[in-house]
């Protein structure tokens, strides 16, 4: 098949380096590199070795050199708090650069460690970049995790300072997030020497610490900084994301790469153009949400709408519709659960009438598999292409997709196309064979991963090996099953590892686990992702009570839910847990998860050959009719 895509991909795994040298030319650098790639220490690449850049500077300052200063940067839209705001490119960088200066008034230093938890807030853009402008490495944490969650990062990012906001918003609470933070530093072994909290008048904080600073007194103070050169290969940022532990891996990111990958997904994937509106309506606090609220469409020189609301509930289903025709919004990205909310509460889009939509493009989504139903629905009431493309934290930007920019090719429901540009993946079966059209096996990206990608794990390369290129020596492992069918378009079938994407949250069931274990009463226990029409999967949490404990099953799954919720956060959507006598096991005393599953979502299983005892199942069956599956 001749085809213009396919000649790009082609030349960008034939000629990776000039294919990159060339995406790089759009970016300014201080020094250009020494080296496209430094392949000198396999398995660790680095990309522009040598080139010093600032990521701060691209994403701001040349814009208003080059005259886009009076361009809308941001667009803060926020249902929750009655509020909207707007700042230009100017505008931004003025406050970045004063934040950047706070900052260095406070010590912070190239390569000192700022953890940012905050909000979908513009304030949150601003200390991001505050921090690439002079090498602090920003981590910024997910508001709706526990304080437990949180003191893990500090203990391994180990800040030098935390900018915090006062409090979160949900439709439905205020999310006070200093005690948050205070509980998390109290737990954690390191101590930050500053917390500079943003106060928000929903609910300011009380600041009686000494380390407490008020973020307008401290910037009130402050001189600008100017951009800082730094090393292409040092890191911008550190991102948690959920491994098979409830231990979070630090995803690292640099500037040079990164800047080069995003700014060509821009426009070749997403086909923008600088100076149009591009909206991801995810958190700052995913990898979405840096990717494609912050750095990405800001460096391309586009405006860039954040969302603090949902799909639905603040205070409608109209919430999305109201916000393109507002925002003259071209490009939209989502989870799929954002329209499974939307169809569910407006089925027939009633209240999409009367918006004026006619500047939008495109519907990206991701985060999870989507379903055709929900696609085909976007694509009726929408009349615009719904892509669904993959991607996850480690890889910053997506894996496979089809390339607007590129060339648009035929969507098939249920698959995200093609490989994009840069990445060469392959199914391999469990012997690290490729496998043939339509076999399902793992998911692999042949090493080198292309800029953008994590070049290790935070102070943890070892860690990086072993998670993800020791069972497929060359390979990077995406812990994605499924299968590439004869026209080379990928199907993202399941996960070969322990996570469950909850509404696009991606979490550890071996996480949730290690916390149900934890409570006094219990002897053993499992947790498992069952599907949920709105949400995707949902954790569901069974427990095998000690010997002699002599109280109401009901009364414990309560606390096991309240435990999750205290441990890990609102966010795990854990909520639903059961006692029962038995688990299901192998022989040899290895938990069936999957077998429980099947159960759990009505679907047909085999039972297993090595099953110890096939009686267990049936008790799991009525546990889990119990709580309403296994119909
Ligand atoms: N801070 C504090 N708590 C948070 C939070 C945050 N930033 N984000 C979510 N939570 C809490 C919610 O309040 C909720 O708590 P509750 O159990 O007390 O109600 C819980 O975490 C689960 O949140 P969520 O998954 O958002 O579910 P929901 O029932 O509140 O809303 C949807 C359902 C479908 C509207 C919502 O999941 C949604 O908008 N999904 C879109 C997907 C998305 O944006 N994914 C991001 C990756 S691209
Ligand atoms: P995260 O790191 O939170 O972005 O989650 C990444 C994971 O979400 C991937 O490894 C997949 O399991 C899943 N995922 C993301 N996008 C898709 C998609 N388009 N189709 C299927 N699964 C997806």
């Amino acid at each position: 098949m001749a085809s213009v895509f396919l000649d790009v991909y082609r030349r960008s795994l034939e000629r990776p380096e000039d294919f990159w040298a060339e995406a790089a030319e759009d970016i300014d650098w201080f020094e250009k590199w020494d080296r496209v790639l430094d392949d000198s220490k396999p398995p660790f690449f680095r990309w522009f070795a040598g080139g010093r850049v600032n990521t701060c500077y691209n994403a701001v300052d040349r814009h208003v050199a080059s005259g886009r200063g009076e361009q809308l940067a941001l667009v803060w839209d926020s249902p929750v708090a009655a509020t909207k705001a707007t700042l230009t490119y100017r505008e931004l960088q003025s406050e970045v650069a004063v934040l950047a200066g706070a900052l260095r008034d406070l010590g912070v230093v190239l390569g000192d460690r700022v953890l940012v938890y905050m909000p979908n807030i513009p304030e949150t853009a601003i200390a991001m970049l505050a921090c690439a402008r002079i090498g602090a490495v920003h981590s910024v944490v997910f508001g709706g995790f526990a304080s437990s969650e949180l003191a893990a990062r500090i203990d391994d990012a180990r800040p030098k300072v935390v900018l915090a906001a006062s409090c979160g918003l949900e439709p439905n609470r205020v999310v006070e997030y200093k005690p948050l933070l205070d509980g998390a530093i109290e737990i954690a072994e390191h101590t930050p020497e500053t917390c500079v909290v943003l106060q928000r008048p929903q609910c300011p904080a009380r600041l009686e610490l000494e380390r407490d600073v008020d973020w307008m007194d401290l910037v009130a103070g402050a001189s600008p900084a100017e951009c800082v050169p730094l090393a292409a290969t040092d890191p911008l940022y550190i991102l948690y994301t959920s491994g098979t532990t409830g231990i979070p891996k630090g995803v690292v990111r640099d500037n040079g790469g990164h800047m080069v990958a995003l700014h060509w997904s821009m426009k070749n994937v997403y086909g923008m153009a600088p100076g149009e509106v591009f909206w991801a309506a995810s958190d700052v606090g995913w990898v979405v949400g840096h990717s494609y609220i912050v750095y990405a469409p800001l460096l391309y020189g586009c405006t860039s709408v954040m969302f603090e609301g949902k799909p639905v509930g603040t205070p409608d289903a109209s919430a999305y519709w109201r916000v393109i025709s507002e925002q003259r919004v071209r490009v939209l990205f989502t989870a799929p659960t954002a329209f499974r909310a939307i169809k569910r509460d407006d089925p027939t889009a009633q209240l999409k009438r009367g918006y004026d939509l006619s500047a939008f493009r495109t519907l990206f989504l991701a985060g999870e598999r989507a379903d055709p139903d929900t696609l085909e629905w976007a694509e009726d009431i929408l009349g615009v292409p719904v892509i669904d493309h993959w991607w996850q934290t480690e890889t910053g930007w997506p894996m496979a997709a089809n390339c607007l920019g590129i060339e648009s090719l035929p969507v098939k429901h249920g698959s995200p196309t093609r490989a994009v540009p840069g990445y060469d993946v392959v199914v391999l079966d469990e012997h690290g064979r490729e496998v043939a059209p339509d076999e399902t096996g793992a998911i692999c990206v042949r090493l080198p991963l292309p800029p953008g990608t994590l070049p290790t794990l935070w102070n943890n390369d070892q860690g990086y090996v072993d998670t993800y290129l020791s069972r497929y020596p060359g390979f990077y492992e995406t812990s994605d099953a499924g299968f590439c069918d004869e026209d080379g378009y990928l199907w993202i079938m399941s996960r070969t590892d322990d996570i469950i994407n909850v509404a696009g949250h991606r979490l550890s069931t071996g996480g949730m686990e290690e916390v149900l274990a934890s409570h006094p009463d219990v002897a053993e226990c499992a947790v498992i992702g069952v599907a949920d029409d709105l949400k995707g999967q949902v954790p569901l949490g069974l427990a095998v009570l000690k010997a002699g404990v002599d109280r109401k099953g009901e009364e414990i799954a309560g606390e096991l839910v309240q435990l999750v919720r205290e441990r890990i956060g609102p966010v795990a959507s854990f909520k639903q847990a059961a006692v029962v006598k038995r688990l299901p096991k192998t022989r040899s005393g290895k938990v069936l998860r999957g077998t429980m599953r099947s159960i759990a979502d009505s679907q047909e299983y085999r039972v297993p050959p090595t099953i110890d005892d096939p009686l267990v199942l049936d008790e799991i069956k009525e546990a889990l009719q119990g709580l309403g599956y296994a119909s």
